[in-house]
Protein backbone atom coordinates (compact mmCIF):
# COMPACT_ATOMS: atom_id res chain seq x y z
CA UNK A 1 0.00 0.00 0.00
CA UNK A 2 1.16 3.45 -0.46
CA UNK A 3 -0.21 6.25 1.45
CA UNK A 4 -0.75 10.11 1.47
CA UNK A 5 -1.41 12.97 3.55
CA UNK A 6 -4.64 14.17 3.22
CA UNK A 7 -4.58 17.69 2.20
CA UNK A 8 -2.95 20.12 5.56
CA UNK A 9 -4.78 17.62 8.06
CA UNK A 10 -2.72 15.02 10.14
CA UNK A 11 -4.40 11.71 8.96
CA UNK A 12 -1.83 9.97 6.84
CA UNK A 13 -4.68 7.85 4.05
CA UNK A 14 -4.22 5.02 1.85
CA UNK A 15 -3.95 5.87 -1.90
CA UNK A 16 -6.81 2.99 -1.95
CA UNK A 17 -9.77 3.22 0.45
CA UNK A 18 -12.87 1.42 0.71
CA UNK A 19 -16.39 2.72 -0.14
CA UNK A 20 -19.28 1.55 1.78
CA UNK A 21 -22.79 2.66 0.33
CA UNK A 22 -22.82 -1.03 -0.84
CA UNK A 23 -23.63 -2.05 3.20
CA UNK A 24 -26.69 0.19 3.07
CA UNK A 25 -28.56 -2.48 0.88
CA UNK A 26 -28.99 -1.01 -2.68
CA UNK A 27 -26.56 -2.34 -4.15
CA UNK A 28 -28.41 -5.90 -5.55
CA UNK A 29 -27.55 -7.27 -1.90
CA UNK A 30 -28.10 -6.94 1.86
CA UNK A 31 -25.01 -7.52 3.78
CA UNK A 32 -24.27 -9.82 7.18
CA UNK A 33 -22.09 -8.66 9.53
CA UNK A 34 -19.36 -11.38 8.68
CA UNK A 35 -19.33 -10.25 5.01
CA UNK A 36 -18.76 -6.74 6.44
CA UNK A 37 -15.77 -8.83 8.82
CA UNK A 38 -14.07 -10.22 6.01
CA UNK A 39 -13.95 -7.54 3.46
CA UNK A 40 -12.47 -4.88 6.49
CA UNK A 41 -10.53 -7.80 7.56
CA UNK A 42 -8.58 -8.03 4.01
CA UNK A 43 -8.49 -4.48 3.51
CA UNK A 44 -6.66 -3.86 6.77
CA UNK A 45 -4.30 -6.87 5.96
CA UNK A 46 -3.38 -4.94 2.69
CA UNK A 47 -3.34 -2.00 4.30
CA UNK A 48 -6.27 -0.35 3.75
CA UNK A 49 -7.15 2.33 6.34
CA UNK A 50 -9.88 4.66 4.89
CA UNK A 51 -12.99 4.27 5.00
CA UNK A 52 -15.89 5.77 3.80
CA UNK A 53 -19.53 6.03 4.59
CA UNK A 54 -22.45 8.17 5.43
CA UNK A 55 -25.62 8.13 7.60
CA UNK A 56 -28.02 7.30 4.62
CA UNK A 57 -26.40 4.05 3.61
CA UNK A 58 -29.54 2.44 5.16
CA UNK A 59 -30.71 4.55 7.63
CA UNK A 60 -27.10 4.69 9.35
CA UNK A 61 -26.84 0.73 7.95
CA UNK A 62 -23.26 0.81 6.42
CA UNK A 63 -21.73 2.67 9.62
CA UNK A 64 -23.80 0.19 12.17
CA UNK A 65 -21.92 -2.62 10.43
CA UNK A 66 -18.49 -0.28 10.41
CA UNK A 67 -19.38 0.43 14.35
CA UNK A 68 -20.04 -3.67 15.16
CA UNK A 69 -16.38 -3.86 13.30
CA UNK A 70 -14.43 -1.40 14.75
CA UNK A 71 -15.72 -2.18 18.09
CA UNK A 72 -14.24 -5.71 18.41
CA UNK A 73 -10.59 -4.36 16.24
CA UNK A 74 -8.53 -0.87 17.31
CA UNK A 75 -10.52 2.34 16.53
CA UNK A 76 -7.35 4.50 15.85
CA UNK A 77 -6.41 1.70 13.22
CA UNK A 78 -8.54 3.13 10.73
CA UNK A 79 -9.35 6.57 9.08
CA UNK A 80 -13.58 6.71 9.42
CA UNK A 81 -14.93 9.42 7.20
CA UNK A 82 -19.06 9.78 7.39
CA UNK A 83 -21.64 12.22 5.89
CA UNK A 84 -24.80 14.27 6.81
CA UNK A 85 -27.79 15.83 5.64
CA UNK A 86 -29.97 13.15 4.61
CA UNK A 87 -32.06 10.76 5.90
CA UNK A 88 -32.55 7.44 4.32
CA UNK A 89 -36.02 5.87 3.20
CA UNK A 90 -36.75 2.27 1.25
CA UNK A 91 -36.71 2.51 -2.23
CA UNK A 92 -33.76 4.64 -3.08
CA UNK A 93 -34.98 7.73 -1.67
CA UNK A 94 -34.28 10.47 1.31
CA UNK A 95 -35.22 13.74 3.18
CA UNK A 96 -33.03 16.12 2.98
CA UNK A 97 -32.03 17.46 6.56
CA UNK A 98 -30.02 20.39 7.06
CA UNK A 99 -31.05 22.39 9.78
CA UNK A 100 -28.27 22.76 12.02
CA UNK A 101 -30.53 20.78 14.97
CA UNK A 102 -30.91 17.75 12.48
CA UNK A 103 -27.19 17.58 11.24
CA UNK A 104 -26.31 17.53 15.40
CA UNK A 105 -28.43 15.11 15.71
CA UNK A 106 -27.41 13.34 12.96
CA UNK A 107 -23.97 13.42 14.33
CA UNK A 108 -24.58 11.86 17.56
CA UNK A 109 -26.60 9.18 15.61
CA UNK A 110 -23.42 8.79 13.71
CA UNK A 111 -20.81 8.40 16.46
CA UNK A 112 -23.11 6.27 18.48
CA UNK A 113 -23.67 4.03 14.99
CA UNK A 114 -20.02 3.65 14.56
CA UNK A 115 -19.53 2.95 17.87
CA UNK A 116 -17.03 5.65 18.66
CA UNK A 117 -16.22 9.31 20.43
CA UNK A 118 -14.80 10.93 17.04
CA UNK A 119 -15.30 10.56 13.61
CA UNK A 120 -11.82 11.30 11.48
CA UNK A 121 -13.95 13.72 8.64
CA UNK A 122 -17.49 14.89 8.69
CA UNK A 123 -18.54 15.97 5.02
CA UNK A 124 -21.28 17.53 3.94
CA UNK A 125 -23.15 15.49 1.81
CA UNK A 126 -23.75 16.92 -1.55
CA UNK A 127 -26.35 19.20 -0.85
CA UNK A 128 -27.21 22.52 -2.63
CA UNK A 129 -25.41 25.82 -2.29
CA UNK A 130 -28.36 27.39 -0.68
CA UNK A 131 -28.17 24.53 2.17
CA UNK A 132 -24.42 24.85 2.14
CA UNK A 133 -24.47 28.74 2.60
CA UNK A 134 -25.76 28.65 6.32
CA UNK A 135 -23.07 30.05 8.46
CA UNK A 136 -24.69 29.03 11.49
CA UNK A 137 -24.34 25.23 10.62
CA UNK A 138 -20.83 25.32 9.86
CA UNK A 139 -19.73 27.45 13.43
CA UNK A 140 -21.83 24.55 15.17
CA UNK A 141 -20.01 22.32 13.54
CA UNK A 142 -16.63 23.97 14.52
CA UNK A 143 -17.52 24.06 17.69
CA UNK A 144 -18.34 20.18 17.61
CA UNK A 145 -14.22 20.00 16.50
CA UNK A 146 -13.39 22.02 19.59
CA UNK A 147 -15.77 19.51 21.68
CA UNK A 148 -13.13 16.51 19.71
CA UNK A 149 -16.29 14.69 18.05
CA UNK A 150 -14.48 15.63 14.70
CA UNK A 151 -11.58 15.63 13.84
CA UNK A 152 -11.89 17.28 10.00
CA UNK A 153 -14.36 18.68 8.52
CA UNK A 154 -15.10 18.04 4.68
CA UNK A 155 -17.44 18.85 1.65
CA UNK A 156 -18.99 16.00 -0.65
CA UNK A 157 -19.66 17.81 -3.38
CA UNK A 158 -22.59 17.23 -5.38
CA UNK A 159 -21.98 18.15 -9.12
CA UNK A 160 -17.97 17.62 -9.79
CA UNK A 161 -17.73 21.15 -11.24
CA UNK A 162 -19.42 22.78 -7.81
CA UNK A 163 -16.98 25.36 -7.46
CA UNK A 164 -18.65 27.63 -4.90
CA UNK A 165 -18.33 25.19 -3.07
CA UNK A 166 -15.55 24.13 -3.51
CA UNK A 167 -13.88 27.46 -2.73
CA UNK A 168 -15.82 28.16 0.09
CA UNK A 169 -13.80 25.03 1.39
CA UNK A 170 -10.82 26.92 3.37
CA UNK A 171 -13.44 29.30 5.02
CA UNK A 172 -16.35 27.17 6.18
CA UNK A 173 -12.96 25.17 8.15
CA UNK A 174 -12.91 22.32 5.92
CA UNK A 175 -9.80 20.54 4.57
CA UNK A 176 -11.10 18.04 2.22
CA UNK A 177 -13.50 17.29 -0.79
CA UNK A 178 -14.81 14.14 -2.03
CA UNK A 179 -15.94 14.82 -5.95
CA UNK A 180 -16.63 11.97 -8.63
CA UNK A 181 -13.78 11.50 -10.90
CA UNK A 182 -12.90 8.62 -13.32
CA UNK A 183 -11.57 7.99 -16.65
CA UNK A 184 -15.33 8.54 -18.12
CA UNK A 185 -15.79 12.10 -15.73
CA UNK A 186 -12.71 14.27 -16.09
CA UNK A 187 -14.67 17.36 -15.21
CA UNK A 188 -12.81 18.13 -11.84
CA UNK A 189 -9.94 19.03 -13.71
CA UNK A 190 -10.74 22.00 -15.25
CA UNK A 191 -12.33 24.26 -12.42
CA UNK A 192 -12.60 21.99 -9.10
CA UNK A 193 -8.64 20.04 -8.45
CA UNK A 194 -6.85 23.56 -9.36
CA UNK A 195 -9.24 25.45 -6.29
CA UNK A 196 -8.44 22.06 -4.39
CA UNK A 197 -4.13 22.19 -4.59
CA UNK A 198 -4.49 26.36 -4.53
CA UNK A 199 -5.98 25.53 -0.67
CA UNK A 200 -4.25 22.64 -0.17
CA UNK A 201 -7.16 20.14 0.50
CA UNK A 202 -7.25 16.52 0.41
CA UNK A 203 -9.39 15.03 -2.43
CA UNK A 204 -11.08 11.51 -2.10
CA UNK A 205 -12.07 10.62 -5.61
CA UNK A 206 -15.31 8.79 -5.24
CA UNK A 207 -16.97 6.53 -8.08
CA UNK A 208 -13.71 5.78 -9.78
CA UNK A 209 -14.80 2.84 -11.24
CA UNK A 210 -18.08 4.82 -12.83
CA UNK A 211 -20.16 2.14 -10.57
CA UNK A 212 -18.72 -0.69 -11.71
CA UNK A 213 -18.26 -0.13 -15.44
CA UNK A 214 -15.01 0.53 -15.75
CA UNK A 215 -14.05 -2.83 -14.50
CA UNK A 216 -14.98 -3.49 -18.22
CA UNK A 217 -16.92 -6.92 -16.74
CA UNK A 218 -20.14 -5.18 -17.96
CA UNK A 219 -21.29 -5.24 -21.93
CA UNK A 220 -23.38 -2.64 -23.70
CA UNK A 221 -26.93 -3.65 -22.97
CA UNK A 222 -25.85 -5.03 -19.46
CA UNK A 223 -29.15 -4.79 -16.92
CA UNK A 224 -29.49 -4.47 -12.85
CA UNK A 225 -31.62 -6.19 -10.15
CA UNK A 226 -34.50 -3.93 -8.98
CA UNK A 227 -32.40 -3.79 -6.32
CA UNK A 228 -29.62 -2.32 -7.63
CA UNK A 229 -29.16 1.07 -7.75
CA UNK A 230 -27.87 1.16 -11.15
CA UNK A 231 -30.87 -0.09 -12.63
CA UNK A 232 -32.20 3.31 -11.91
CA UNK A 233 -29.36 5.28 -14.33
CA UNK A 234 -30.60 6.32 -17.46
CA UNK A 235 -30.84 3.12 -19.98
CA UNK A 236 -29.17 5.61 -22.71
CA UNK A 237 -26.55 7.21 -20.57
CA UNK A 238 -25.31 3.53 -19.28
CA UNK A 239 -25.08 2.42 -22.96
CA UNK A 240 -23.09 5.48 -23.72
CA UNK A 241 -21.00 5.22 -20.71
CA UNK A 242 -20.31 1.27 -21.58
CA UNK A 243 -19.25 1.60 -25.30
CA UNK A 244 -16.97 4.23 -24.44
CA UNK A 245 -15.85 1.64 -21.41
CA UNK A 246 -15.46 -1.01 -24.46
CA UNK A 247 -13.45 2.01 -26.60
CA UNK A 248 -11.04 2.77 -24.08
CA UNK A 249 -10.53 -0.99 -22.89
CA UNK A 250 -9.11 -1.62 -26.28
CA UNK A 251 -6.96 1.52 -26.73
CA UNK A 252 -5.63 2.38 -23.38
CA UNK A 253 -5.84 -0.34 -20.74
CA UNK A 254 -2.45 -2.48 -21.15
CA UNK A 255 -2.82 -6.43 -22.53
CA UNK A 256 -3.47 -8.69 -19.42
CA UNK A 257 -3.84 -5.80 -17.14
CA UNK A 258 -7.29 -5.94 -14.72
CA UNK A 259 -9.29 -3.14 -15.93
CA UNK A 260 -10.64 -2.07 -12.42
CA UNK A 261 -7.08 -1.56 -11.10
CA UNK A 262 -6.22 0.30 -14.57
CA UNK A 263 -8.88 2.48 -14.05
CA UNK A 264 -7.87 3.49 -10.19
CA UNK A 265 -4.41 3.57 -11.05
CA UNK A 266 -5.86 6.21 -13.34
CA UNK A 267 -7.30 8.22 -10.57
CA UNK A 268 -4.02 8.31 -8.21
CA UNK A 269 -1.96 10.09 -11.32
CA UNK A 270 -3.81 13.51 -11.13
CA UNK A 271 -1.67 15.94 -8.42
CA UNK A 272 -4.78 16.53 -6.56
CA UNK A 273 -6.22 13.35 -6.05
CA UNK A 274 -4.88 12.25 -2.38
CA UNK A 275 -6.93 8.63 -2.77
CA UNK A 276 -9.92 6.90 -4.66
CA UNK A 277 -12.47 5.20 -2.28
CA UNK A 278 -14.12 2.32 -4.55
CA UNK A 279 -17.07 0.68 -3.13
CA UNK A 280 -16.51 -2.75 -2.27
CA UNK A 281 -18.72 -6.19 -2.37
CA UNK A 282 -16.18 -8.51 -1.61
CA UNK A 283 -12.54 -9.15 -0.11
CA UNK A 284 -11.87 -10.28 -4.10
CA UNK A 285 -12.73 -6.76 -5.32
CA UNK A 286 -10.63 -5.27 -1.91
CA UNK A 287 -7.64 -7.62 -3.08
CA UNK A 288 -8.22 -6.04 -6.69
CA UNK A 289 -8.75 -2.58 -5.94
CA UNK A 290 -5.72 -2.39 -3.24
CA UNK A 291 -3.30 -3.79 -5.73
CA UNK A 292 -3.89 -0.73 -8.20
CA UNK A 293 -1.64 1.05 -4.94
CA UNK A 294 0.99 -0.67 -6.91
CA UNK A 295 1.26 1.63 -10.54
CA UNK A 296 0.32 4.93 -8.09
CA UNK A 297 3.46 7.45 -8.64
CA UNK A 298 6.37 7.40 -6.17
CA UNK A 299 6.38 10.38 -6.15
CA UNK A 300 3.17 13.02 -5.40
CA UNK A 301 2.59 15.95 -3.51
CA UNK A 302 0.73 14.59 -0.91
CA UNK A 303 3.08 11.30 -0.79
CA UNK A 304 3.55 10.83 3.12
CA UNK A 305 6.98 10.92 4.10
CA UNK A 306 7.21 9.78 7.44
CA UNK A 307 10.54 11.79 8.10
CA UNK A 308 8.90 14.87 7.55
CA UNK A 309 5.77 14.68 9.70
CA UNK A 310 8.08 13.83 12.57
N1 LIG B 1 -22.54 11.92 -2.74
C1 LIG B 1 -21.58 11.19 -2.19
O1 LIG B 1 -20.93 11.62 -1.27
C2 LIG B 1 -21.31 9.83 -2.74
C3 LIG B 1 -22.00 9.36 -3.87
C4 LIG B 1 -21.63 8.12 -4.39
C5 LIG B 1 -20.63 7.38 -3.79
N2 LIG B 1 -19.99 7.84 -2.68
C6 LIG B 1 -18.92 7.05 -2.02
O2 LIG B 1 -18.00 6.62 -3.00
C7 LIG B 1 -17.88 5.19 -2.96
C8 LIG B 1 -17.55 4.68 -4.35
O3 LIG B 1 -18.57 4.96 -5.30
P1 LIG B 1 -19.58 3.83 -5.81
O4 LIG B 1 -19.52 2.69 -4.88
O5 LIG B 1 -20.86 4.52 -6.06
O6 LIG B 1 -18.99 3.44 -7.24
P2 LIG B 1 -17.65 2.73 -7.72
O7 LIG B 1 -16.67 2.69 -6.63
O8 LIG B 1 -17.26 3.38 -8.99
O9 LIG B 1 -18.17 1.25 -8.08
C9 LIG B 1 -18.42 0.31 -7.08
C10 LIG B 1 -18.85 -1.02 -7.67
O10 LIG B 1 -17.88 -1.49 -8.60
C11 LIG B 1 -17.81 -2.93 -8.51
N3 LIG B 1 -16.41 -3.26 -8.15
C12 LIG B 1 -15.69 -2.79 -7.09
N4 LIG B 1 -14.43 -3.26 -7.11
C13 LIG B 1 -14.34 -4.06 -8.19
C14 LIG B 1 -13.30 -4.83 -8.76
N5 LIG B 1 -12.09 -4.88 -8.19
N6 LIG B 1 -13.55 -5.51 -9.89
C15 LIG B 1 -14.77 -5.48 -10.48
N7 LIG B 1 -15.80 -4.76 -9.99
C16 LIG B 1 -15.59 -4.05 -8.87
C17 LIG B 1 -18.81 -3.37 -7.44
O11 LIG B 1 -20.08 -3.65 -8.01
P3 LIG B 1 -20.44 -4.98 -8.85
O12 LIG B 1 -19.46 -6.05 -8.48
O13 LIG B 1 -21.84 -5.31 -8.49
O14 LIG B 1 -20.33 -4.53 -10.28
C18 LIG B 1 -18.97 -2.12 -6.62
O15 LIG B 1 -20.20 -2.06 -5.95
C19 LIG B 1 -19.23 4.74 -2.39
O16 LIG B 1 -19.21 3.42 -1.90
C20 LIG B 1 -19.44 5.78 -1.33
O17 LIG B 1 -18.63 5.50 -0.18
C21 LIG B 1 -20.30 9.06 -2.16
Amino acid sequence: MKYRKLGKTDLKVSVVGVGTWQFGGEWGMDFTQPEVDAILDRSQELGINLIDTAECYGDHLSEAFIGDYISRRKREDWVIATKFGHKFHQNFTRDQVWSTEDVLQQLDASLKALRTDYIDLYQFHSGTDEVFDNDELWTALDKQKQAGKIRHLGISIGSNDNLHQTESATRVGASAIQVVYNRLDRTPENRVFPSCVQQELGVLARVPLASGYLSGKYKPGATFSTNDVRNNHDAAATLTKLEEVQRIQELEVPQGMDMAQWALAWCLKHPAVTCVIPGCKSPEQVEGNAAAAQYAPETHPQAWNEEQQG
